[in-house]
């Protein structure tokens, strides 16, 4: 009696595994980097900047991530796997090539004034708690790209942040703050760049992110995104319980 459902359960199980592996990128879209201006070797592989990716590291996608995990449409292009916790080699995303900077005013990429320096260091905070200050290109590989068409600065005294390990960027919670918990932004959620602050003559590297005008509306846009992911997680989550709920009582059935 119980064969035909185990049957069914199994082709099920077949049919959606198939689908799963047709589809399954080669790593998270936030490990790759668009290899558009990247020429193959003669072997098939890739070089970007050092690093070697093998093809089986590479796919091609039509669609670009951006801010809070915005899907936008693209053409397609080849992407390729750079970033590997495993290996410990974290990614970050510069707004700029190095050597440029971002200009809110022209939304542009622009050189760097001729007297001043591309800056190279940055707080980070280790996975054990410690601050310490890193030369920003030799800890993390890095890409270029921005969260959205126009971002804006995240100063540290407004939006204090601190810059993980891993590449993800915490917002810290402020006193006034609408929402207790930490903000944690990805790396397809900020982008890296010098920034100049007015007191001083030295730029200094910070990050920029999407559409905030002041820290409620930020933290806000955050919470109100969160609250989307777990009600969308609910649905499938529900289905699954009656799914299984009444496959047992048709299975305690024909016992
Ligand atoms: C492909 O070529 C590059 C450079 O010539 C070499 O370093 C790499 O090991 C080759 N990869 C494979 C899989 O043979
Ligand atoms: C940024 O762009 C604006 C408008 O094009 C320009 O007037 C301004 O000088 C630029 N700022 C810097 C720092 O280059
Ligand atoms: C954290 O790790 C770093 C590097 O591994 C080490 O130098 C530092 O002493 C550690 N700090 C603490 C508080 O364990
Ligand atoms: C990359 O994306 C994965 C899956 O969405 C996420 O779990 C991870 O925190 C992201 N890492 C970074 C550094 O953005
Ligand atoms: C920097 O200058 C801008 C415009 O002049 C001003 O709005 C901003 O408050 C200043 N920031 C700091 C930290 O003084």
């Amino acid at each position: 009696m119980l064969i035909p459902i185990v049957v069914q359960v199994c082709l099920l199980v077949m049919v959606s595994g198939e689908t799963l592996s047709n589809a399954r990128p080669k790593c998270f879209y936030n490990e790759t980097v668009d290899l558009r201006n990247y020429e193959s070797l003669s072997n098939g592989s890739y070089l970007y900047r050092d690093i070697l990716i093998e093809p089986e590291k590479l796919a091609f996608y039509e669609y670009r991530i951006k801010f809070l995990g915005r899907r936008v449409k693209a053409e397609r292009h080849l992407r390729g796997c750079i970033c590997d916790t495993s290996k410990r080699r974290y990614c970050i995303n510069l707004c700029c090539e190095v050597g440029e900077t971002y200009n809110k005013t022209s939304t542009r990429c622009e050189p760097m004034p001729v007297l001043s320096s591309w800056p190279m260091q940055i707080p980070m905070v280790l996975m054990n708690g410690t601050k310490v200050n890193v030369a920003l290109l030799d800890h993390f590989v890095y890409k270029v790209d921005l969260p959205c068409k126009k971002p804006e600065w995240l100063l540290i005294e407004n939006e204090p942040w601190e810059l993980n390990e891993d590449g993800i960027l915490q917002i810290l919670e402020k006193s006034d703050a609408v929402i207790d918990d930490y903000a944690d932004l990805g790396t397809v959620s900020y982008c890296i760049t010098p920034y100049l602050p007015n007191s001083t003559k030295n730029y200094v590297l910070a990050p920029m992110s999407c559409p905030i005008k002041n820290e409620k509306t930020f933290l806000m846009t955050l919470n109100t995104y969160s609250m989307t992911v777990s009600v969308i997680f609910l649905i499938p989550t529900i289905i699954i319980y009656i799914l299984l709920k009444s496959l047992r009582s048709s299975i305690s059935g024909r016992m």
